[in-house]
């Protein structure tokens, strides 16, 4: 069953740049509803946990290292089919790969530092999701 939700990052590297309000434009204009938003920085413990999927990578510690060096704003996101959409909307991971007009092509830096998280499912939608909000802060 799908929920219409995704959850997302803008990842160190869009705030540091200060990127928030651009990316943010882009997801509002493809017609994704704000459900939840935050400004917050993840420990080393919970990107670990977040990206645990990639632990036997040789990218996992210079990922931890770049997604715990600054805040990220994390959101959920509301649309019909969020989750492929969002990852449309996107691009490929890597930002040379990434077709024109998307968010890592406009925005990111290289493959490791990549402006934006995009769950892969609706399952990790959810889980990710409640990671970051409580049921209070969803709206
Ligand atoms: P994300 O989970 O952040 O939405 O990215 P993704 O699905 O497009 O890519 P994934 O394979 O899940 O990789 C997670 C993040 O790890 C970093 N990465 N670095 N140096 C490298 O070769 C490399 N490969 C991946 C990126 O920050 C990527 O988004
Ligand atoms: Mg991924």
């Amino acid at each position: 069953m799908t929920t219409n939700r995704t959850f997302t990052m803008l990842k160190p590297d869009s705030v540091e740049k200060g990127n928030i309000g651009a990316i943010l434009e882009k997801i509002n204009a493809a017609g994704f509803r704000i459900v939840a938003l935050k400004l917050t920085q993840m420990t080393g413990r919970d990107a670990k946990a977040f990206y645990a999927v990639h632990k036997e990578r040789p990218f996992y510690g210079e990922l931890v290292e770049y997604m715990t060096r600054g805040p990220v704003v994390a959101a959920i996101l509301e649309k019909s089919n969020a989750v492929e959409d969002f990852r449309a909307l996107i691009g490929a991971t890597n930002p040379e790969e990434a077709a024109e007009g998307t968010i890592r092509k406009l925005f990111a830096t290289s493959i490791s530092e990549n402006a934006v998280h995009g769950s892969d499912s609706d399952e990790n939608a959810a889980i990710e999701g409640a990671f970051h909000f409580s049921e209070r802060e969803m709206y």
